[in-house]
């Protein structure tokens, strides 16, 4: 019933998509904790409020709060109420997130809407196996090359492969306080996988 499975990883590493298939296959929900990172971001972006002036996030946060809605179809970020889902996955928000997550108060935030959710789901980020959920049911990290990252990523935003490659480059580099895997998380190479072969390699291991 409590069951929390944890799926981490670097950008494009396919957390997402698999852990929502995932979570389809074992009728669980899914939670994606990025999408709260990102909501937080859109407020500070919004709000024109400085992504270096933590008090300032969080008072913001604290008077436009945003909330997340762990829909199966899709997961669903509300701001003030209005969801604005549509407007997280752009290059500018990219760009700011990691200096707008990097901070502890922000962080604490995040965990605090996490931790609000009652078990049984799927959960997917950087550090919800290490961090958040440390008495997780099973955990997994995926891994990638960055230039298969990269790859995966074009399509989904509008820009060359290299930029998107060097944008990755420098999240990895940013977000790399939160990205040790778990100790106790089973490490997935995806580099030469499909996002079936992920899909059965992660239910394999699943007590379900
Ligand atoms: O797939 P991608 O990594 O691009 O997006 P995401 O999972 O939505 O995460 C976006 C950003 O949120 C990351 O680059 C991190 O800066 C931050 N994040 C975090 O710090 N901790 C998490 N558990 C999830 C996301």
């Amino acid at each position: 019933p409590g069951t929390i499975i944890t799926i981490d990883g670097p950008s494009a590493s396919g957390k997402s998509s698999v852990a929502q298939r995932v979570a389809a296959a074992i009728g669980l929900p899914y939670v994606s904790s990025g999408l709260l990172y990102r909501g937080a971001t859109y407020q500070v972006q919004r709000y024109r409020v400085n992504p270096e002036d933590e008090a300032a996030i969080l008072a913001t946060l604290e008077a436009h709060p945003i909330q997340l809605l762990p829909r199966p179809e899709g997961n669903r970020l509300l701001a003030e109420g209005q969801d604005i889902t549509e407007q997280l996955h752009t290059r500018e928000v990219d760009a700011m997130v990691s200096a707008v997550s990097k901070h502890k108060r922000v962080r604490q935030y995040v965990y605090q809407r996490l931790r609000e959710l009652s078990p049984p789901f799927v959960v997917e980020g950087r550090d919800m196996g290490s961090t958040v959920f440390p008495d997780a049911t099973r955990k997994f990290y995926l891994t990638a090359r960055p230039e298969v990252r990269a790859l995966r990523r074009v399509p989904e935003r509008n820009a060359e492969y290299e930029t998107v490659l060097q944008e990755i480059l420098r999240r990895d580099q940013a977000d790399r306080a939160q990205l040790a895997p778990a100790p106790d998380a089973v490490l997935v190479d995806t580099s030469e996988m499909g996002i079936d072969d992920v899909v059965r390699t992660i239910l394999e291991r699943i007590p379900y």
